[in-house]
């Protein structure tokens, strides 16, 4: 008879693998198991259902997560499994677990349960991909690089420097993350279908049973921008219908992963330039070619973060034409998310462990960093320094430049006094000397020269190293 029960409610016919999320449950398994285990405690403690049928419910439920997802009955989805697996043990008072509430606010409650471990897995896995770019920029600071706009040579800085500027964006991408981390952690139990419940329930408890605080490590931004801060999704619609706190987590991921892109194809450009030395464990060679040796780690990260764009617009296109208060299209939506998430977890960290183990040429990155006169911006800015209106001194090295030889990478001082007479209406020497132009064309000296906040001389990367 109870099995004759449960078929009723999950007849499905033809149609009855297309509507079952049973499989992709497996990921909200234990996260449904928890929030049962609160709303029957709940229950129990407001007097809805009687403590020995409780305590068998409880029972069973324990005895359901030894099994494992992998044992539970056929079924629409997860939760209609385990209510199922419930009542096999306990017998038809089993069904009192599902009183006063529905799958819809129960669905939002697994979601969001299981939501917040992922995002602190990742932060955690951010938190220490941040920190080992830190540790290889401690090391090179003295290390002088090109540094590149629209892929020709711009000016010379350093490898720290370059990776400071991805740490700074993944400290950016962590925030988000936490930030997030404050919305999701809201309870929507109690909510039931979307219209509430006339039973007594105490929608606090199960948020303080599940850990449903409104809590996040970034405290000031989600106190300044929530109404409700006791942890609970005020209301029931909103609790049962929304899945924007789903948007914002793949929202962020995605900026991460193309975060992590940029990182990727910096080092896949200067891997093809001999600019750097990627350790074998980030490697691969080619299967017919023996001398080559490929950056395909991160050729991998710049391809994943197409799991997370792509992740960002199907949870999006999912969520767009949905009407209040719960449609069944909700179900697909999770494992955008869930896509997103997993892809960039990998990434950051194989993206971490390929630079922070790998070489950087300093002759060759240092002889790099002259060609193409990439320190025409500091002559430039010398002869400014000397009272030269800057778009004269830009003009002059500018000529200077349009004479050179294809084969020079550099004007010398004298190159630039034949051009400098005519615009400066006296000679070069009168404001700059010899020495002077020498050293701000030579890139570690031309680097040292910009200790602006933030720059990249060695003392300017001091501090951003001390910040970080
Ligand atoms: N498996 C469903 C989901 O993930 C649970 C909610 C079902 N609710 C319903 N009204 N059919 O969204």
């Amino acid at each position: 008879e109870q099995t004759a029960v449960r078929r009723d409610r999950f007849s499905g016919g033809p149609a009855r693998s297309f509507l079952s999320s049973l499989a992709d449950d497996e990921r909200i398994f234990a996260a449904d198991l928890a929030v049962d285990r609160a709303h029957v405690v709940m229950l129990v403690e407001q007097g809805i259902i009687e403590a020995d049928t409780a305590g068998e419910i409880l029972a069973a439920l324990d005895d359901i997560e030894t099994a494992g997802h992998g044992a539970l009955p056929d079924g629409e989805d997860v939760h209609e499994a385990i209510e199922s697996a419930v009542i096999d043990r306990v017998g038809q008072s089993g069904g009192k677990m599902h009183t006063a509430r529905s799958r819809n606010d129960e669905v939002a409650a697994c979601i969001r349960y299981r939501l917040r471990s992922d995002v602190l897995e990742l932060v955690g896995t951010l938190v220490g991909a941040r920190e080992q770019l830190l540790d290889a920029a401690r090391e090179q600071t003295g290390t002088v690089m090109p540094g590149y706009t629209h892929l020709q040579p711009a000016q010379p800085t350093t490898v720290a420097h370059w990776l400071l500027s991805y740490e700074q964006a993944l400290q950016r991408d962590t925030a988000r993350l936490l930030d997030a981390y404050g919305r999701i952690n809201q309870n929507p139990l109690g909510a039931a279908a979307f219209a509430g419940t006339p039973f007594d329930v105490d929608r606090e408890r199960t948020a303080e049973l599940l850990g449903f605080d409104g809590g996040h490590a970034s405290a000031a931004s989600v106190a300044s921008s929530d109404r409700w801060s006791d942890g609970v999704a005020e209301n029931s619609m909103d609790a049962s219908a929304t899945r924007d706190f789903l948007v914002e987590v793949t929202s962020a991921v995605a900026t991460l992963a193309t975060t992590l892109s940029q990182l990727a194809e910096d080092v896949v450009v200067m891997a093809s330039k001999g600019h750097v030395e990627l350790d074998d464990d980030y490697a691969s060679t080619s299967s017919i070619m023996p001398q080559k040796k490929n950056p395909d780690t991160l050729e991998l990260v710049r391809g994943r973060t197409g799991d997370a764009t792509a992740g960002l617009n199907g949870l999006l296109t999912n969520l767009k034409g949905q009407p209040r208060a719960y449609n069944r299209d909700l179900q697909r939506a999770g494992r955008h998310a869930w896509d997103a998430i997993d892809s960039v977890t990998d990434s950051v960290a194989v993206a971490a462990g390929a630079v922070s183990t790998a070489e950087w040429p300093a002759e060759r990155l240092e002889s790099a960093a002259t060609e193409g006169f990439a320190t025409a911006t500091g002559v430039a800015d010398l002869l400014a320094m000397a009272g030269v209106p800057f778009r004269t001194a830009h003009e002059v090295v500018a000529a200077a430049a349009a004479e050179l030889d294809p084969d020079e990478d550099a004007p010398d001082f004298d190159a630039l006094s034949a051009v400098a007479e005519d615009a400066l209406g006296a000679p070069l020497a009168e404001y700059v000397d010899r020495a002077a132009v020498q050293r701000a064309l030579d890139p570690a000296e031309s680097v040292a020269m910009r200790d602006s906040r933030g720059g990249p001389a060695p003392d300017a990367v001091a501090d951003q190293l001390a910040a970080a």
